[in-house]
């Protein structure tokens, strides 16, 4: 088939299901023609046929890279960011999360007209910040421990301690590098769970085993907390990765242990729901304060950094069972009142 068989209405049609947006202008600088993708990215100033294109692209920058793309007759790429309406590749703007991003390209057709095309880069942008903020955020948390294990390994050397200031140096050192093994352990979960190509493997269990399992392991912590854990399940049995789920529920009642007064109670039900299954742990401590509720399955988010890393905390637990729920096509969500206590409920399908 010849390419003009496809016939014009085809081509406008082709150009309509772009994702990306399509601007056709004049060498006046006039719109004359816009796809749908153009209108809906830009539709703050839609509609965009007739208006000048600087009416959209504010920056003087862009008018002479469209005035070049005519004169030198050659293609040329610019960055965009937009805040409120668009201001220009060279704008710098953070409005925190709220900017948009674009990646825009100048084509001249011919004399009279050339193409602009426009993507939206806003997610990848958003991504890059995220990583670099994490980046940063692991390096300051592994530099605090080390501080403390160079320094005080430093001290060790000093001549005339006496065999008790040796012990009591060597055993902030414990702690410490106990403190950096917990981060490493946490980021590199993490890193395998953000791997959502490998699906984790699920097998059939009851959560009468995934409880007794999180018994096993948070006993200890909560009896140095003279703490009573409450657990009750129905033996139902669940599709899941049982040791995620259950490293799950181990650090939502750690964190039920660690941010509650001694001799207090944890309640921790397993129960069916409909299609789901509930895993419900309360506790009668500290609760959070509503202004930080959206933010603590934030990686390294912490309310009181000091308390957290005092019981041992990395400020990564939330965050992986944040990621595990979403592995499992599951929720977790939390209910809390300040000085009252909090509820964390973790629910996912049956099968
Ligand atoms: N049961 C809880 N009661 C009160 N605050 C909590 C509870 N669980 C979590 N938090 C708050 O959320 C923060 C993030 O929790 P998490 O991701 O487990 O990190 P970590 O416990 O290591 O600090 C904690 O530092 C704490 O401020
Ligand atoms: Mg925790």
């Amino acid at each position: 088939m010849q390419k003009n068989d496809v016939g014009k209405d085809r081509y406008r049609a082709m150009i309509e299901a772009l994702a990306e947006g399509v601007l056709l202008v004049s060498r006046k600088h006039r719109i004359v023609l816009a796809n749908k993708s153009a209108e809906e990215m830009l539709s703050w100033a839609a509609p965009l046929e007739g208006k000048d294109i600087s009416a959209i692209f504010e920056s003087a920058s862009f008018s002479e890279a469209l005035d070049s793309v005519f004169k030198e007759k050659r293609r040329r790429k610019l960055k965009l960011t937009s805040y409120h309406g668009f201001t220009g590749d060279d704008a710098i703007i953070r409005g925190k999360g709220r900017e948009k991003h674009y990646k825009s390209c100048i084509t001249s057709l011919d004399e009279k007209y050339a193409v602009i095309t426009i993507t939206d880069v806003t997610r990848i942008e958003r991504l890059a910040i995220v990583r670099q903020d994490f980046v940063s955020n692991v390096s300051h948390e592994l530099k605090t421990p080390l501080t403390a294990i160079s320094g005080f390994s430093e001290t060790l050397l000093d001549d005339g301690l006496s065999r008790d200031e040796i012990k009591g140096f060597a055993r902030i050192i414990r702690k410490n590098s106990a403190h950096m093994q917990r981060i490493i352990s946490d980021l590199l979960l993490l890193t395998s769970l953000d791997r959502s190509e490998i699906a984790p493997a699920m097998a059939v269990t009851t959560d009468t085993r995934i409880l007794s399992e999180v018994r096993s392991y948070t006993q200890y912590k909560a009896e140095t907390k003279d703490i009573e854990v409450e657990y009750e399940s129905q033996g139902k049995s669940v599709l899941c990765n049982e040791s995620l789920i259950v490293q799950a529920i181990i650090n939502l009642v750690v964190n039920a242990i660690s941010y509650s007064p001694e001799k207090t109670r944890v309640t921790v039900k397993a129960r069916t729901r409909g299609s789901q299954m509930e895993f419900i742990v309360a506790d009668h401590g500290s609760g959070i304060a509503e202004e930080d509720l959206s933010r603590i399955f934030e990686r390294f988010y912490r309310v009181d950094k000091a308390r957290s890393r005092e019981s041992g905390g990395t400020g990564l637990g939330l965050s992986i069972v944040r990621h595990i729920a979403i592995i499992h096509d599951g929720t977790i969500k939390v209910e809390s009142k300040l000085s009252e206590g909090s509820v964390f409920t973790l629910s996912i399908p049956l099968s």
